[in-house]
């Protein structure tokens, strides 16, 4: 579709393949399978779910929400329902807010899913883009516990001076669909990628620095570090600066490319799965993304 080779996009990204979300189905449908593994893998029932929070910037609809769209098709009809969007760091925004729900006693038992159907919005003229993005869900239950472990510190930021550098400017009220249906490809994501790249590096290992000094910890004392997988070379370039041995980085970009909001819950998932994550261990967890938005998350598992 475009001038670029499989050479080019692993080396500069890492990415071999990509999932694309199945015909017929949208993000709701990828974020309640993900709900539901989440659920059965705690033992906790739906009706005992108290609040959903959805990560996404590809949500089915403009209104409702998409956890409500969620909720319906999972049959969470206790909970309350809310989204946050806050593009590749949106499920840790969502796992922070969902820490303070915790911490003040509101809520015991909440689910974060960060989903995305990127591929509906790719431009796949754009190989500055067209190359990088898929879809995918990740779901996890926080609950109440007094183990002493769980989420122990979290960091976030944005930069809303710099929100035009990675957009999905038409289908909203300033610009309203009839400008991407003109064919200015305003109705898909645009970005700065080399710009973006540099920021996400500063403010990603600034982010893991800071939730690692709220916990009285140094870079050794973490056994896993799950990055947002947006590149490759991103990763390298954060663990390099927190001297951090590269064999404890979770990596799946390989396999998914960017998802976006999905992708921090889907790698912290495949860790779990693949029995790298041990009771007392310290786990970050670190993400940015449009808005500009950054989140890091420090876990002890
Ligand atoms: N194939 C071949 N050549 C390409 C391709 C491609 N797919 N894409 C770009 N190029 C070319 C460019 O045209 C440019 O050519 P030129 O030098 O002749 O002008 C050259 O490669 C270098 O382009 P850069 O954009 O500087 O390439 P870079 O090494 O920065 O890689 C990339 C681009 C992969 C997009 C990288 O910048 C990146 O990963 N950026 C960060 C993305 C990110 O983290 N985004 C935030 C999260 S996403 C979200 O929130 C939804």
């Amino acid at each position: 579709m475009v001038d670029t080779s499989d050479e080019w996009i692993v080396s500069r990204t890492g990415i071999k393949e990509r999932r694309v979300c199945e015909n017929g189905m949208v993000g709701s449908d990828m974020a309640v399978i993900a709900c539901q593994k989440a659920l059965d893998n705690a033992g906790v029932s739906v009706d005992d779910v108290d609040i959903l929070i959805t990560a996404t910037v590809t949500p089915d609809y403009r209104l409702p929400s998409q956890a409500c769209i969620v909720q319906n098709k999972l049959g969470a009809n206790n909970a309350a329902a809310l989204d946050v969007v806050a593009a590749c760091a949106g499920y840790i925004n969502g796992l922070s807010i969902a820490r303070s729900f915790i911490e003040s006693g509101m809520y015991k038992n909440i689910l974060v899913v960060g989903v995305e159907y990127l591929t509906s919005i790719t431009d796949y003229t754009d190989r500055g883009t067209c190359i990088l993005f898929g879809d995918g869900a990740g779901a996890t239950l926080i609950t109440a516990e007094t183990d002493g472990n769980g989420v122990v510190s979290t960091y976030l930021k944005s930069d809303g001076r710099l929100w035009s550098w990675l957009t999905v400017e038409a289908g909203a009220c300033a610009k309203p669909s009839e400008y991407g249906v003109k064919g200015d490809g305003s109705d898909k994501i645009y970005m700065n990628g080399s710009d973006i790249f540099k920021v996400a590096v500063r403010e990603m290992t600034k982010a893991s620095i800071k939730v690692l000094e709220d916990a009285g910890i140094t870079a050794d004392d973490v056994s896993l570090v799950v990055p947002h997988q947006a590149n490759i070379r991103i990763i390298d370039a954060i663990v390099k600066r927190l001297k951090i041995d590269k064999k404890k980085v979770f990596l799946n970009i390989e396999k998914y490319g960017n998802t976006s909001a999905a992708s921090v819950p889907l790698a912290l998932d495949e860790a779990n799965h693949e029995g790298l994550l041990h009771k007392g261990d310290y786990v970050l967890m670190v993400a940015f993304g449009g808005g500009l938005t950054t989140g890091a998350a420090l876990l002890r598992w």
